[in-house]
């Protein structure tokens, strides 16, 4: 049993801690929010992620995972310290320090024994050094320590899952010896670990979320060349993925990327690079697009609302930025809820769990207890977020409510013949011949195809 404190519980922190309790360890979780640390000893956990609760709940109960507000306590006996501290985006893009500062000046004022420091927060490429100088800086006397770059990869909605089955594990560090002490840890997960030197690992993370972003842009893309040269981009993506070099993931098209890593750490590595005098063209064209996926829906819904917004009825399904999570970061639908109203639109949302969230962060979404409720005389619906149960809604049902029978679909979750059969106007990403119908005769064909759909849905054509 290994002693660790973190630094931080948000989503990478409250993950870390936990999933290393359960393996064993005696884990101290830190944050300076005295409300969160009390919820956590209430035994609620303030960020929604499968499975996180109850494991939460063993492993305190357990006695391997314990909660603070104070570093002298959780540094007492700890032999590693991690840090987990946001790292939001700056006004230039470039990622905010702030907290990663804080931490360190923390931990170097407390510290009384030697430490190894493990940086899981994604910061910019020099910030191991620039840690490692706050500490000798900071100290009241000079106390052996080493710092660790250690990024995480977990993806939200599956982040135990990815912690527990790593595809790797990164570490970087000048000092081999803390290196090698930071990889026992990691023994029991299995995982090839890879040791490099601190910028190296710092690197790593950020190019595998660029590379990440990348492929997402570049479907979308293609997807846009597929929906004017009458191809199916989800078979394209398909096709593609059985090449081994290639692979089958994160080539799905649709209103792009949001949550709080990918934008932020693209945005931060053009940053980077602009700072040294580099030419990041192709991190420029994968946010253009990124932000242009956007833009499709609301152009689409106007083409097919007959060119204006305004006074329609547009329902959002689907808020969080993907499924399984709460997390409303950087999410399409809130942006594209947004864009619709500039435009004169009356916008109103359903999501299975971020309504609280939603509620806070737009006031102005109106929004619906159920996908029925929220398909009631509608002009149209838009499925922002592919969540599961969203893939087996009674649609005859949400067809039967809506004013108009338009449904555009962001993230290529249903069938376009199964659409149109039922008598949706049905428009995808890039889904080409499937959908194209709709995007010469949808303007005309609103009010006539209505009239042709009986009580069930079943068009009499
Ligand atoms: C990501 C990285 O995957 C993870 O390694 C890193 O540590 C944190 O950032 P996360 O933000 O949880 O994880 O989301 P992820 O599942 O990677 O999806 C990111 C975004 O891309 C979502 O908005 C998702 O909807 C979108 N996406 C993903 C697509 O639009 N198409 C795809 O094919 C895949």
């Amino acid at each position: 049993m290994r002693h660790i404190a973190v630094a931080g519980t948000g989503y990478v922190g409250l993950v870390t801690g936990t999933c290393f309790a359960n393996l064993g360890n005696k884990i101290t979780c830190i944050d300076i929010s005295e409300e969160k640390i009390e919820m956590l000893k209430r035994g609620e956990v303030p960020i929604y992620e499968p499975g996180l609760s109850e494991l939460i709940q063993r492993n305190v109960q357990a006695g391997r995972l314990h909660f603070t507000t104070s570093y002298e306590e959780a540094l007492r006996d700890a032999e590693f310290v991690f840090i987990c501290v946001g790292t939001p985006s700056g006004v230039d893009g470039e990622a905010d320090l702030r907290y990663v500062r804080m931490a360190a000046e923390s931990i170097a004022r407390t510290m009384d024994h030697p430490l190894i420091i493990v940086n899981k927060s994604t910061v910019p490429v020099g910030t191991g050094d620039w840690v490692a100088d706050i500490i000798t800086r900071t100290q009241p006397k000079p106390i052996d320590f080493a710092v660790v770059s250690c990024p995480e990869f977990l993806k939200e909605g599956s982040a135990i899952t990815d912690f527990m089955n790593s595809d790797r594990v990164v570490l970087g560090s000048m000092n081999p010896e803390a290196a090698d002490k930071v990889a026992q840890l990691h023994l029991p997960l299995r995982a090839p670990i890879i040791v490099t030197d601190l910028r190296t690992a710092e690197m790593i993370k950020y190019a595998s979320n660029a590379f990440l972003a990348t492929r997402i842009s570049f479907i979308n893309e293609i997807a846009t060349i597929c929906e004017k040269l009458g191809a199916d981009v989800r078979e394209v993506a398909a096709g593609m993925g059985y090449d081994k070099r290639i692979g089958p993931h994160f080539l799905n098209a649709g209103l792009g990327y949001g949550g709080s890593c990918f934008p932020k750490d693209v945005k931060a590595l053009e940053h980077m690079a602009l700072v040294q005098g580099s030419h990041p063209s192709l991190l420029r064209a994968v946010m253009d697009i990124n932000r242009d996926a956007r833009r499709w829906a609301v152009i689409t819904l106007r083409k097919l609302l007959g060119g204006r917004l305004n006074g329609k009825r547009i329902g959002l399904l689907g808020l969080a930025f993907k499924p399984n999570t709460d997390d409303l970061r950087e999410s399409p639908a809130m942006e594209i809820g947004h864009l619709l109203r500039i435009e004169g639109a009356i916008v109103s949302g359903y999501d299975p769990v971020s309504m609280h969230g939603a509620a806070k962060l737009d006031p102005e979404l109106s929004l619906a207890a159920s996908p029925y409720e929220l398909a009631q005389d509608l002009d149209a619906l838009l499925i922002c977020t592919e969540w599961d149960e969203f893939k087996h809604l009674d649609m005859t049902r949400i067809h039967a409510g809506m004013a108009q029978p338009i449904l555009v679909d962001g993230r290529n979750v249903y069938d376009p013949i199964q659409m149109g059969r039922i008598g949706f106007i049905y428009r995808g990403v890039g889904r080409g011949q499937t959908s194209s119908f709709v995007e010469e005769d949808a303007i005309n064909m609103i009010t006539p195809l209505r009239n042709l759909v009986d009580a069930n849905g079943a068009v009499s054509t």
